[in-house]
C-alpha cells in the first residue's frame, strides 16, 4: 500500500463515525464494471456499491444527464413543478406494473419503507405490520422494527410496537398472524441480506389472497430486486401477483440517492396534500439520473443481458468444485460453499482483484453486480473462483 493511500485511509477513519468494515483500498474512479484505486489497481466490481450501480460506474449518459441538469437547476423541492420531475415520474410509472400508477419520490430505501408502512397504517387505520424473519428493510424505526435480522436490532430500545414476523415462505404462519388489525404485510420478495433466500410462486399468490381477505395491504420491498436486477424491471407482476405498493431505492438513479413508493390511484386518491413530504425527494438531479437510468436499461437491453448472462453465470458456477449450491434470480446471486465461511472466499477473491459481498448467512457470498456485466467478466470471475485454493 502506498503512503498516500495509507494516509487517506487514516483520514477517513479519523473523521468518520464507524459504519461498515471497509475494503483496504481507496477508490478514485470507476468505469462500467471496473473500479480503480489510488494505488493504480483495477478491480472487477461484482457488488455494485451495495446493489446501486445499475448502469455501471459513471455511465456516460448518466454523467451527461446529471451534468446538464446541474447546469440548468440543481434543486427545487416539491413546492414547484419541474419538467425533469414530470418526465421522470411518467417514465417510472410507464414501466410499473398495473395498477401502480403513482409515485412518491424519497431519498433512500428506509425512507421508502417508512412511508409505505405509514401510508398503510394511515389509510387502513390499523396498527399491525407483518414482515418476515430474515428480511431487511432499513435502519430507521419502522423499517428496523420490520427487519427480521436480530443483529441490526441489538441494543435499540424501544423498538417500535405493532410489528410481528413470520417465517419466510410459511403461509400458515401469516394466516395465523393476519387479522382485522393488520395494516400491511411487508416483504423482500427475494431476501437478499438474509442470504439470497427465495420462496415459491404459491407463497406470493397465497399472500395476495390472505391480504385481500383481511383487508390488509401487500407491500413489496424492491429496494434490491427493483429496477432490473432480476431480469425484469420489478419482481412485482411475477406469478400474477402485484402488491399494493412497491418500495424502491438503490439502483433507481444509478447512484444518485433516490427512493420511491409506487402505489395505485386508489391509494394515492386517499392521501391528502400534507400527509406526505420530504425536502429532497424528487430533486432534479435525482430525477435526471433516474430518467437516464431507465433510458440506458431500455436502449442497452440490460434486462435481456441480465436474463441471458445470469443463466450463463449459473452454468459456470455448477462446474466450480468449491461451490455447494447457488441461488437467486438474475443479478442477485448467493453462492454457498462446501467448506468455510464466505468471508474467506471474499478475501481471497479480493486478492485476485474481484469485489464481492457477504450476507447475514456466513456461508453465503453475494453478487449484486451492475446490470451491464457481460459474459467475458463472468468467465473471469468463474475462472478466478475455480482457482481459489484454501
Ligand atoms: C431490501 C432492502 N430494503 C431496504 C434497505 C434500506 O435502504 P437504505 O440503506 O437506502 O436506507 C436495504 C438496504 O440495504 C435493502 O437491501
Amino acid at each position: 500500500m502506498q503512503p498516500q493511500t495509507e494516509s487517506l485511509i487514516d483520514t477517513e477513519e479519523r473523521y468518520q463515525a464507524p459504519t461498515y468494515k471497509k475494503f483496504p483500498f481507496v477508490i478514485t474512479h470507476g468505469e462500467d464494471v471496473w473500479v480503480y484505486t489510488a494505488d493504480g489497481e483495477k478491480y472487477l466490481d461484482l457488488y455494485g456499491g451495495h446493489a446501486v450501480v445499475a448502469t455501471g460506474h459513471s455511465h456516460p449518459r448518466i454523467v451527461k444527464a446529471i451534468t446538464e441538469q446541474a447546469g440548468r437547476i440543481i434543486f427545487y423541492s416539491n413546492l414547484v413543478y419541474s419538467d425533469t420531475r414530470a418526465r421522470a415520474a411518467r417514465k417510472l410509472i410507464e414501466i410499473a406494473p398495473s395498477p401502480l400508477t403513482k409515485t412518491f419520490f424519497v431519498n433512500s430505501g428506509t425512507e421508502a419503507n417508512e412511508n409505505a408502512m405509514k401510508i398503510a397504517r394511515m389509510l387502513t387505520q390499523r396498527t399491525k405490520i407483518i414482515s418476515f424473519e430474515g428480511g431487511f428493510h432499513g435502519r430507521t424505526p419502522a423499517s428496523l422494527a420490520a427487519t427480521g435480522l436480530a443483529k441490526y436490532k441489538q441494543n435499540v430500545h424501544p423498538m417500535l410496537e405493532g410489528h410481528t414476523h413470520a417465517e419466510f415462505g410459511d403461509i400458515d404462519q401469516v394466516e395465523a398472524l393476519i387479522d382485522e388489525e393488520t395494516a400491511a404485510v411487508l416483504l423482500e420478495p427475494i431476501q437478499s441480506l438474509g442470504g439470497v433466500r427465495m420462496a415459491p410462486p404459491e407463497f406470493f399468490q397465497a399472500l395476495r389472497q390472505a391480504c385481500d381477505r383481511a383487508g390488509a395491504m401487500l407491500i413489496y420491498d424492491e429496494v434490491q430486486t427493483g429496477m432490473g436486477r432480476t431480469g425484469e424491471y420489478f419482481f412485482a407482476g411475477r406469478y400474477g401477483v402485484v402488491p399494493d405498493m412497491i418500495t424502491l431505492a438503490k439502483a433507481i438513479a444509478s447512484g444518485i440517492p433516490m427512493g420511491a413508493v409506487l402505489m395505485s390511484d386508489a391509494i394515492s386518491g386517499e392521501i391528502k396534500a400534507g400527509d406526505l413530504g420530504t425536502t429532497f425527494g424528487g430533486g432534479m438531479i435525482a430525477c435526471a439520473a433516474m430518467e437516464a437510468t431507465i433510458d440506458v436499461i431500455r436502449d442497452e437491453r440490460l434486462l435481456e443481458n441480465v436474463r441471458t448472462n445470469a443463466e450463463y453465470l449459473f452454468s459456470r458456477l455448477k462446474a466450480v468444485e468449491s461451490v455447494e449450491a447457488f441461488g437467486g434470480m438474475g443479478y442477485i446471486v448467493g453462492i454457498r460453499f462446501k467448506q468455510n465461511d464466505a468471508k474467506l472466499y471474499q478475501q481471497l477473491l479480493l486478492e485476485r482483484k474481484i469485489i464481492t459481498g457477504l450476507s447475514d448467512d456466513p456461508r453465503v457470498l453475494r453478487l449484486l453486480p451492475p446490470l451491464t456485466l457481460r459474459k467475458a467478466e463472468i468467465d473471469l470471475f468463474a475462472d478466478e473462483l475455480s482457482a481459489v485454493k484454501l
